[in-house]
């Protein structure tokens, strides 16, 4: 099965996990692409009936564009389930997000759900965070610079993320974005303190026990691991 193929059981499969009348945590990115296809075509087919809170203006487009009704967390402060991608997954289902550029939103949702299930294939799962992804930090805008030599302290390699015409890329809540190359990430609940206490630090990619489910593709199938 080559990537896309993968994305796509893994994606398809998580959207089964959905019941009727949920309120659903809709995540960011090119797996969860295929989890919103299939939750429309069960609306659709088998009569479902949800409600979608989007991590990003991106899936809030596509799900408006594929009929699913959205809320917010101010109409709906506990989400049911949230299925969501993500970029490294240790075994004890910790995760790094955020090269999508989501993870403010991501968080929140995940923060606010009573289910998260994370959808990924098998070359996301690792033994130690940050030794595949670098961690993404979404930072102010205002004072950015300040914060390069303290994320140096930290062992890391910061970089500013760019887009293609070589301006940062800014995220859906208009802030810049840095990913911090590590050879791995020791502590990883040290680390996520240590962040977000830095004044001009918004959010940083570190879901710490906050998963319930990931369900892995791989080239022998699906592989379900609760926690
Ligand atoms: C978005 O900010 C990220 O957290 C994504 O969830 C993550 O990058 C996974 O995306 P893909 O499924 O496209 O790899």
């Amino acid at each position: 099965m080559n990537q896309e193929e993968l994305k796509r059981i893994t994606g398809e499969r998580a959207a089964h996990f959905v019941e009727d009348g949920m309120v659903v945590g809709l995540g960011t990115g090119s797996t969860v692409y295929y989890t919103l296809l299939e939750l429309a075509r069960r609306m659709e087919n088998e009569g479902l009936k949800i409600i979608g809170i989007p991590t990003s203006k991106a899936t809030e487009s596509i799900a408006q564009k594929l009929g699913i009704p959205l809320t917010n967390l101010d109409e709906h402060s506990v989400i049911d389930l949230t299925i969501d991608g993500a970029d490294e997954v240790d075994p004890a289902l910790n995760l790094i997000k955020g090269l999508g550029g989501a993870l403010l939103r991501e968080k929140i949702v995940a923060k606010n759900s009573v289910e998260e299930i994370i959808v990924v294939d098998e070359g996301k799962m690792v033994k130690k965070l940050g030794t595949r992804s670098p961690l993404p930090v979404e930072v102010s805008c205002f004072g950015h610079l300040t914060l390069v030599d303290i994320f140096k302290e930290l062992g890391s390699r910061p970089v500013l993320r760019k887009i293609d015409n070589g301006t940062p890329f800014v995220t859906d809540s208009g802030n810049y974005v840095y990913d911090l190359h590590f050879e791995s990430i020791d502590d990883s609940a040290w680390l996520e303190r240590e962040l977000n206490n830095l004044p001009g630090v918004v959010e940083n990619g570190l879901f710490l026990g906050m998963t319930t489910r990931v369900i892995v593709a791989g080239n022998d199938g699906i592989k379900i691991i609760d926690k």
